[in-house]
Parts: structure tokens; C-alpha cells; sequence
């Protein structure tokens, strides 16, 4: 598919992918690069960070650190700062997830995923506030439509990715007008581990697709599309909203959509 979005576009750019070792967020990290960005990505397995910057190429680095521990993702920014320069682009994707009910949940495995995503989240981009290229910055969260609809088997990432988005409002007003910070709520994109974790049976993806307006799933190419356009130019007056590029996924309701299925 055409990009709308020349080539040299993100000339000039540093950008930090946070989670950017693999899926949706290396495909927006290497989208990046290809448009001229300076990228380091960062993730908790060095083997596979290693290997997503010699997969992007154009001098990506590779990082590692678990965006839980506060200091480390400080020190790995602070890396990137020196070896890259000041950061134009900030990007908040790491998260984790599984799909279990509240009663199989223990107190830990509730905290863990909300750890990841939501403080995660926070870690990134409060540590980040001075390493940034100022004014003109923009930071990306990457949340979900559990954000918004429940979902049952996922209290943990409903109340995380809750959480990243009033976070990105929050942001929004505070850092507002120097930085940008907006979210991105991906639909289900084919071939990501989160897609295995959440819709591990063909009743289950059955069940995903029958949500989705545009009636096909998702690329990474297409979301790494919206990242670019939060970070270009042409959205210099867009913060602290979400874009959901889902397909309309999240779009009315479910039994609404059930009860037109059966009438077509
Ligand atoms: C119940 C579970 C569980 C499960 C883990 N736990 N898996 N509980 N059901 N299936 C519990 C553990 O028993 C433990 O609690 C606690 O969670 C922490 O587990 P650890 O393995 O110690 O955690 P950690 O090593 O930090 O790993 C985090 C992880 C792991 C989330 C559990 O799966 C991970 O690293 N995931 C990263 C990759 C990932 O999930 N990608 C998908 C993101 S996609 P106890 O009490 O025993 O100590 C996504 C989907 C969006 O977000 C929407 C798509 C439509
Ligand atoms: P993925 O391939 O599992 O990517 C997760 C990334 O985060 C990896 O780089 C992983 O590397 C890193 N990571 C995980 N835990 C970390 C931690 N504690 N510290 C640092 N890095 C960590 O997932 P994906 O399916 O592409 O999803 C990417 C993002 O899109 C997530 O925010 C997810 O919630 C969102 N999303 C996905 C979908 C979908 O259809 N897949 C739909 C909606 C929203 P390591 O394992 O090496 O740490």
C-alpha cells in the first residue's frame, strides 16, 4: 500500500520506541527509520533488541531495560540522549497481558500487567520530559479499546489501558504547548503475539472479526501510519486525544452488531 507520507519526512528526528523489539511497536519504530528518524528501541530480552535494531538498520539501537524499574528506563533515555541527541519522538508500548477472570488472577498477576502498561507508561514519559527536543516534542502511548469497552478475562489490561489514556490527557494539558502527547488504540492486527494471547481459537477470532467495520484485520503497517502522522507536522495541533485505528472495532455495540449479523 502507498504511504502518504514522503520519503526524508522524519529527517533530523530521534525516536525512542519503549516495547519496540517486536510487533506493532517495531513496525512503528522501523516506519520511523525509513522516513529518515535516528531510532533505539528498547525491551527486557537483549537478544531480541539486538536483533530488532539490526532488523531496522540506519544505526538503530538496541536497549534493555524493564519500563517497571523506573531507574533503568531513565538510564536507557538518558543513553539514547547521548548517542542520538535530544528526543523528538517518544513512544510508550511495552505491555503484557493474558487472558484470565478476576477469580484466576492473583493479586501479583492483576499488578504485573497494570505495572507494565500503565506505569510503565508513566516511567517512560515523566523520564523522559527533560531528554526531550523542545518545543515540537511528541509522545505516543500505545493503549487498547479494553481502555474503553470491558472485556471480560482482561480487568487487568481494561484498568491499565484505562489508566494510559486519562494519563495522556493529564499530559496533554501539563505539557502542552512544548509537547504533544496522544494516544493510539490499535484494533486486532494479524500476526501479533497480543492477537495469540487474546484470541488463541477460531471462536474467539471469530468473534474479534465480527467487531471489525471494515472486515479484515489489521496491518502494523497501518498503525506505524498513525504514529507518523501524530509525530508529523500535519498534526501540530492535535494533543491528548486517542486515535483508535481499529477498523471500527470499538464502533457501537456488540449485541447491536450480533442482532444485524443475523437479520443480513
Ligand atoms: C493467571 C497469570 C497468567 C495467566 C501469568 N500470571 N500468566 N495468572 N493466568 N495466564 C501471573 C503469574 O502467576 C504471577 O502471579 C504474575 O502473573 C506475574 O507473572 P510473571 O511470569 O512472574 O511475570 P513477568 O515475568 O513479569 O511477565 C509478565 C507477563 C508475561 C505479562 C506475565 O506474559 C509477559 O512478559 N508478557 C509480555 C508480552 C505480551 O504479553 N505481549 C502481548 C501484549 S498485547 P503469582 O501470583 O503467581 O506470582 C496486548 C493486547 C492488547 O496488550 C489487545 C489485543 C486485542
Ligand atoms: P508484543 O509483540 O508482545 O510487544 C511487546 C513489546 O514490549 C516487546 O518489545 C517486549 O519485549 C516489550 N516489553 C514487554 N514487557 C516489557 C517490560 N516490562 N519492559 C520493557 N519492555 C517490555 O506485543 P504487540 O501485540 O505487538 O502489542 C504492542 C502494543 O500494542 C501493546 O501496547 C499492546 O497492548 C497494543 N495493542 C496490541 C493489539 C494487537 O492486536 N496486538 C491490539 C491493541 C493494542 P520483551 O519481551 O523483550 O520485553
Amino acid at each position: 500500500m502507498a504511504s502518504p507520507f514522503r520519503d526524508g519526512i522524519l529527517e533530523g528526528k530521534v525516536a525512542f520506541v519503549a516495547g519496540g523489539t517486536s510487533g506493532i511497536n517495531l513496525g512503528i519504530a522501523t516506519r520511523f527509520a525509513e522516513l529518515g528518524a535516528r531510532v533505539a528501541v528498547l525491551g527486557r530480552n537483549p537478544e531480541k533488541a539486538a536483533s530488532a535494531a539490526a532488523g531496522i538498520g540506519r544505526g538503530a539501537i538496541g536497549l534493555t531495560a524493564d519500563v517497571r524499574d523506573y531507574g533503568a528506563i531513565r538510564a536507557a533515555m538518558e543513553e539514547v540522549r547521548s548517542r542520538l541527541g535530544p528526543m523528538d519522538i517518544v513512544v510508550s508500548g511495552a505491555a503484557g497481558n493474558f487472558l484470565a477472570p478476576v477469580l484466576g488472577m492473583s493479586a501479583n498477576a492483576f499488578r504485573t500487567v497494570v505495572d507494565i502498561d500503565l506505569n510503565g507508561t508513566f516511567n517512560v514519559f515523566r523520564g523522559c520530559h527533560d531528554l526531550l527536543n523542545l518545543p515540537g516534542a511528541s509522545l505516543i502511548a500505545i493503549t487498547a479499546g479494553q481502555a474503553v469497552n470491558a472485556l471480560q478475562l482482561q480487568a487487568h489490561a481494561c484498568a491499565a489501558k484505562a489508566g494510559i489514556n486519562q494519563l495522556v490527557r493529564v499530559l496533554a494539558l501539563e505539557w502542552g504547548p512544548d509537547v504533544r502527547v496522544n494516544g493510539i488504540s490499535p484494533g486486532p492486527i494479524a500476526g501479533t503475539e497480543g492477537m495469540a494471547r487474546l484470541a488463541p481459537d477460531p471462536q474467539t477470532r471469530q468473534k474479534h472479526f465480527d467487531r471489525i467495520a471494515m472486515k479484515r484485520w489489521g496491518e502494523i503497517g497501518e498503525v506505524a501510519e498513525c504514529a507518523v502522522f501524530l509525530c508529523s507536522d500535519a498534526a501540530r495541533y492535535v494533543t491528548g486525544t486517542i486515535i483508535d485505528c481499529d477498523g471500527g472495532s470499538q464502533v457501537g455495540d456488540a449485541t447491536q452488531r450480533s442482532i444485524e449479523k443475523g437479520l443480513s
